[in-house]
């Protein structure tokens, strides 16, 4: 349980904050919510302390007589502030320092992590002048969430939205954890390969690389040094890590067997092609004369190979995605390539699979089985990472 400060400024998705309040308490921690003027206008303190059983704050507690001074006592008893919704105004104050409310008095104050999760209008959010206040706060160690997209008050799309709430409790739990997997070092495998035909021909499958994405993300919030070897894909690698951008299975192969010596963790996520053309053409092969047929052979196994050759003490992690029981074929696997875990899916699941945000696992050890999710791709590398940390006896 830590003791949280939920600032909450006057935007429209104020109200969504009742919600993030309520499920800060669920998770067992203090929330003392401070409201500005401005947020008043959208929701009360008692929408707020109903929900976290605590008294809300306003404006006109901050000078409340007696003893204590409020807003320096709830930034000493602070071990986070969240600030949801955050408006382009107040964090225009804020990057300048500006103390006229007690949140702003608050965040002076506080030596603890802060975290913002704007929502405003698409303009305001690009705005320079919003840029650069935003590049303020991080430039002193503030995480500012990025906002969503999709539709906004004015009734236009764009970009945005305050964070999901899913997302905002993600970044809560990295800001309270202490990094258990310091000096800890975890390879990614991640995305499709590609197999050449000829240069302009290939193949592949539909895999975006997110999952394997999301497990480098959560292993980096653990504190983990993180290589991420990654297949082509459209969507942006993460920052933090280390990667290793490859095309091919053999590439893929190469780069992680350059690695393993070096890796405490291997995470494979990786949609590797099982097969690859025999003979590959370095010039692009016309079509009357491209054959009916394709000689293909089979591409080296990473994962069984990383299993066939690990050290003592080296965890390996492994991917099943079925379309028959992920169980099973999971089990199979974890055996077959000497793994620690296998994580088994069903692609056909609604929610599950490739391009998709989400997914829902069987995790599968030697010791048993349990279903995670549905959950977001990150959370499926958070729990991934649990195993790991427990594993190593953190
Ligand atoms: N894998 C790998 N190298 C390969 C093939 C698979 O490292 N050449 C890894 C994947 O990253 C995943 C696990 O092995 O972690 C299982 O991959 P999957 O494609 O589900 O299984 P296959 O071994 O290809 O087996 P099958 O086709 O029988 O399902």
């Amino acid at each position: 349980m830590s003791r949280i400060v939920l600032g909450v400024t006057g935007g429209i998705a104020a109200y969504k904050a009742v919600d993030l309040a309520s499920r800060l308490r669920q998770q067992d921690h203090a929330v003392d919510v401070v409201l500005t003027r401005a947020a008043e206008a959208f929701v009360t303190p008692l929408s707020f302390s109903a929900v976290t059983g605590r008294p809300a704050y306003r404006d006109e507690d901050l000078w409340q007589g007696g003893e204590s001074i409020l807003h320096v006592e709830l930034a000493h008893a602070a071990e986070l502030v969240v600030i949801a919704p955050a408006t382009a105004d107040f964090i225009a104050r804020a990057a300048h320092g500006l103390a006229d409310s007690l949140l702003g008095s608050l965040l002076l104050s506080t030596r603890c992590p802060i975290i913002w999760a704007p929502a405003m209008e698409s303009a305001m959010w690009q705005h320079p002048a919003t840029r650069e206040n935003v590049g303020r706060l991080q430039a002193v160690g503030q995480r500012v969430l990025p906002p969503g997209e999709g539709h906004l008050a004015s009734g236009r799309q764009g970009i945005g939205r305050m964070p999901q709430p899913d997302e905002i409790l993600v970044a809560v739990e990295e800001a309270l954890r202490t990094p258990l997997l310091s000096h800890v070092r975890v390879l990614v495998t991640a995305g499709p390969t590609r197999e050449y035909i000829d240069p302009v021909r290939f193949l592949s499958n539909p895999s975006t690389g997110r999952m394997g994405i999301a497990v480098a993300e959560a292993a980096r919030s653990w504190g983990a040094a993180v290589t991420l070897v990654l297949g082509p894909t459209e969507v942006p690698a993460p920052g933090g890590v280390q990667v290793v951008g490859v095309t091919s299975s053999a590439e893929m192969f190469q780069a992680v067997e350059a690695e393993l010596e070096h890796t405490d963790v291997l995470v494979a996520t990786a949609a590797v092609a099982d097969l690859r053309p025999a003979r590959q053409f370095d010039h692009k092969v016309k079509k009357d004369e491209l054959p009916n047929a394709l000689e293909l052979e089979r591409t080296d196994d990473i994962l069984a190979y990383a299993g066939a050759h690990r050290r003592p003490g080296q965890i390996l992690v492994g991917f099943a995605a079925e379309t028959d029981d992920p169980e099973v074929e999971a089990r199979r696997k974890l055996q077959q390539k000497n793994c620690d875990l296998v994580v088994g899916n069903d692609v056909r699941q609604e929610g599950a699979g490739f391009g998709v945000n989400t997914n829902v696992c069987t995790f599968v050890t030697a010791h048993g089985a349990w279903q995670v999710g549905p959950a977001s791709k990150r959370e499926i590398g958070e729990e991934i990472m649990a195993f790991v940390a427990q594993r190593l006896g953190r």
